[in-house]
């Protein structure tokens, strides 16, 4: 067989997505996603609520990533699946099925870190970045910098001491009465407001590393402040609040991005992850790009949130490596 003829099945469901993909020839055929709407009563992910959905939602999701691809299962060539980092109960579902299925059919099956495949889906469409690439990867979990020597070389290089800037999006969103997950929201009413409209610390953390619980800290403190001297606050300068805020973290992220790029000279820069859809950081990456005169990357909006093309790609790069996983593997939280 030549690499042109692999066909996978990859299955993520890592969180609240139970999503399926299939990928051959290393194009993407179908990218399946199913969402949980009941964690939004909660305010955030609840962890047994989502394994549950997970199994309710796995089979049809795998089901329409077939069909759509128009893919029979005796044409697969493997089944891949996420395998860490995520809610434990949530990969279990993705695991079991993957690891089940693949049992059925006597295939090889690859499993999948989603940090990884956050970064490795810039590889899914072209123009692909060149290598050494550097990634600024930030979901609801995780935000660190890394760099991909290859699909199979990955080096990180600077990661939050605390908060993801995800969760900082999303707890602010909280405090201001905005649905979870608030990241989406506050992206919206931000593009109507004055970033200069109020003014919040950029953290201060030595060398390639993050922090945002100081400034989810200082932005509750403002809001308390505000809202005693006007309870309406909030309603009359939502916009405002979300634009000044938001801009705060990407000058965060802007900052170490830039300081990592003149320390390892990279010419090819991306972002990866959940709030790599937001409007403002999406513009201050090409902006920064621009400023260093070096090449910037960021995957289409469907490839950003969680999703299994990216599972999809990385499992493909593995399928060429011979990287297989034994049937023995079990997920890890972390
Ligand atoms: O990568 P992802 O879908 O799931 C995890 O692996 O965590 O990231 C989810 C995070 C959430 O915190 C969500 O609020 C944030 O991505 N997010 C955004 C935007 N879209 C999603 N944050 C800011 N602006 C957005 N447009
Ligand atoms: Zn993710």
């Amino acid at each position: 067989m030549t690499s042109k003829d692999i066909c996978i099945l990859a299955i993520e469901s890592s969180c609240d997505d139970t999503a399926a993909a299939v990928i051959k020839d290393g194009k993407i055929l179908s990218n399946m996603v199913a969402g949980q709407a009941i964690h939004e009563l909660y305010g955030g992910v609840v962890p047994e609520l989502a394994s549950r959905a997970h199994q309710q939602n796995i089979v049809p999701v795998v089901d329409a990533a077939l069909k759509k691809a128009e893919i029979n299962v005796q044409s697969l060539d493997a089944i891949a699946f996420t395998n860490s980092p995520g809610l434990i109960g949530s990969l279990l579902v993705g695991v079991g099925f993957g690891k089940s299925m693949a049992l059925a059919l006597n295939l090889p099956i690859i499993s999948v870190n989603h940090m990884e495949a956050h970064m490795l889906a810039h590889f899914i469409d072209e123009p692909k970045p060149n290598f050494p690439f550097m990634c600024l990867t930030v979901s609801g979990g995780h935000t660190m910098i890394n760099i991909l020597h290859s699909a199979h070389d990955i080096e990180t290089i600077g990661q939050t001491l605390d908060d993801a800037a995800g969760e900082a999006f999303d707890k602010a969103a909280k405090l201001l009465g905005l649905p979870y997950p608030g990241g989406p929201l506050i992206d919206k009413y931000a593009q109507n407001g004055n970033p200069n409209a109020f003014q919040f610390p950029i953290p201060q953390i030595p060398e390639l590393d993050f922090s945002f619980s100081g400034l989810k800290t200082s932005f509750m403190y403002f809001l308390n402040k505000q809202q005693s001297l006007d309870a309406e606050f909030i309603n009359n300068n939502l916009p405002d609040i979300c634009a000044s805020y938001q801009d705060t973290i990407i000058k965060h992220l802007i900052q170490k991005l830039k300081k990592a790029i003149k320390i390892h000279r990279v010419k090819h820069i991306g972002i990866a992850g959940g709030v790599s859809a937001n409007t403002a950081l999406r513009k201050a990456l090409v902006d920064l790009a621009n400023e260093l005169s070096i090449q910037s990357h960021i995957p289409a909006f469907e490839y950003c949130t969680d999703n299994a093309a990216m599972i999809a790609i990385a499992a493909h790069y593995k399928y060429l490596n011979n990287d297989f996983a034994p049937q023995s593997i079990s997920p890890s939280a972390r």
